[in-house]
């Protein structure tokens, strides 16, 4: 879209929109187009990767949930008010899933009966509903929206603290990767009824958390009042909180008896921790806080495209595309903008999609054999043939990894 959309609430939800990354339903109701898909799928993949690493296996739990689950917890009460609830034709009363401790506490009690059996950390990547009061700025507070949501397992709380310190390293190595500059504070676990918790937050104008901030000392704190270091007046910061992890103790197993035989052969509940990353709030995080007047800017780790071939004319689209099968043999993967538009309009458009690199074949390819290479961040442009294209991307690969 030329044109920033009237419904757009925010910066990254009028970029999402106008290249095509979302498509908006109703207030809190979207589809991912195949741009944003993508972005997704890449944010997925890292999230994966970290948490497997961490030794975490992933598993698939069913979106519509048996109310009675959440009676023996009460959180049917709790969480009342956002639970999208329903009897089917059965008469069986259902949810649609507004999160998983519930479910995962009765697959671990009909599963896991030994502390042999343990420790054990479990997570899913998969759709939450909630009928949240004020569904806004685009992906980030939706009805339907996607996270990953992991739970540990321990016969101890000295096991619980390992795979927490676990988590907390994988999260850590989960935003940086996805090219954010997020805060690590230490919360109140409120409603979720556990002890330790920490939060994950990002600083941007649309987050709907408040941290206070000594410009002096560059901290964040979680409380109004003078620094507690150096007495400066402090700043409040709207943050975007991306992830919470929580030591929940055994508030469920008790409640849903989940229990274990130790090694004295007595029963004892499960020592639990949950840990929840916002999927798909990561991509408006990401687009508030990379991005600039003429679009975005993916990071490397999230971008679907290292490059997009802008083709100038249709007459160079055969050497284009055979330029373009030569980078991807080499590892690459580019967008080739093959449309029969104006070089401006091609070019703005590879600016709004954010691919690290913009790569012009021009009017003078076959004669110069010379292609311009732009760097999206920075704007610098680099004159190459060919051969030293794919070197120049080898180079960078190799700087990043
Ligand atoms: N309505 C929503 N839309 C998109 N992402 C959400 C939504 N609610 C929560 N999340 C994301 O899922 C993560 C884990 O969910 P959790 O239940 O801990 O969130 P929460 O405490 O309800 O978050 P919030 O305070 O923003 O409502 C949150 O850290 C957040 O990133
Ligand atoms: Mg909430
Ligand atoms: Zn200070």
């Amino acid at each position: 879209m030329r044109e920033v959309p009237k419904d757009a609430e925010a910066k990254s939800h009028a970029l999402a929109l106008r290249a095509g990354l979302l498509f908006m339903a109703s207030a809190g109701i979207y589809s991912y187009l195949p741009l944003g898909f993508a972005v997704l799928k890449k944010i997925e993949e890292i999230i994966r990767k970290h948490m497997n690493k961490a030794g975490a296996c992933e598993l698939f739990m069913s979106a519509l949930q048996p109310i009675d689950i959440w009676q023996k917890t009460g959180r049917d009460k709790i969480l009342e008010e956002v639970m999208i609830r329903f009897r089917d034709r059965r008469g069986r009363e259902l949810c649609l899933g507004p999160t998983h401790e519930e479910m995962i506490t009765e697959i671990v009690k009909k599963n896991v009966f030994s502390y042999r059996q343990l420790p054990l950390i479990l997570y899913q990547i998969q759709t939450k509903f909630r009928d949240e009061p004020r569904p806004r700025f685009g992906l980030l507070r939706t009805c339907e929206f996607i996270m990953k949501d992991a739970y540990s397992f321990d016969a101890t709380q000295e096991g619980l603290n390992v795979n927490y310190q676990k988590m907390l390293g994988a999260y850590q190595d989960i935003f940086k990767e996805c090219g954010l500059n997020f805060i690590m504070t230490e919360a109140d676990s409120g409603a979720m009824g556990g002890s330790l918790s920490h939060e994950f937050l990002v600083p941007a104008e649309i987050g709907e958390d408040m941290l206070y901030f000594c410009t002096k000392c560059n901290a964040y704190y979680k409380k109004e009042g003078k620094c507690p270091k150096c007495g400066t007046a402090l700043l409040t910061k709207s943050m975007i909180e991306i992830g919470h992890i929580f030591q929940l103790g055994v508030k469920y197993s008790l409640a849903q008896g989940a229990l274990f035989l130790d090694q004295e052969g007595k029963r004892q509940p499960a020592i639990m921790g949950c840990y929840g990353i916002g999927v798909s709030r990561l991509l408006p995080a990401i687009i508030e806080t990379n991005s600039d007047d003429k679009g975005i800017i993916w990071p490397r780790g999230v971008s679907p495209f290292d490059a997009t071939m802008v083709v100038v004319g249709d007459a160079l689209l055969q050497e284009a595309l055979a330029l373009a099968h030569t980078l991807e043999k080499s590892g690459l993967t580019i967008l080739v903008d093959e449309r029969i538009e104006s070089a401006g309009v091609k070019f703005n458009d590879a600016l709004l999609l954010g691919s690290p690199y913009t790569i012009v074949i021009g009017k003078n390819y076959t004669a110069s054999g010379k292609i311009e290479v732009e760097a999206r961040k920075t704007r610098e442009k680099v004159t190459l043939s060919p051969e030293e294209l794919i070197n120049f991307f080898n180079n960078e690969r190799e700087r990043n990894a």
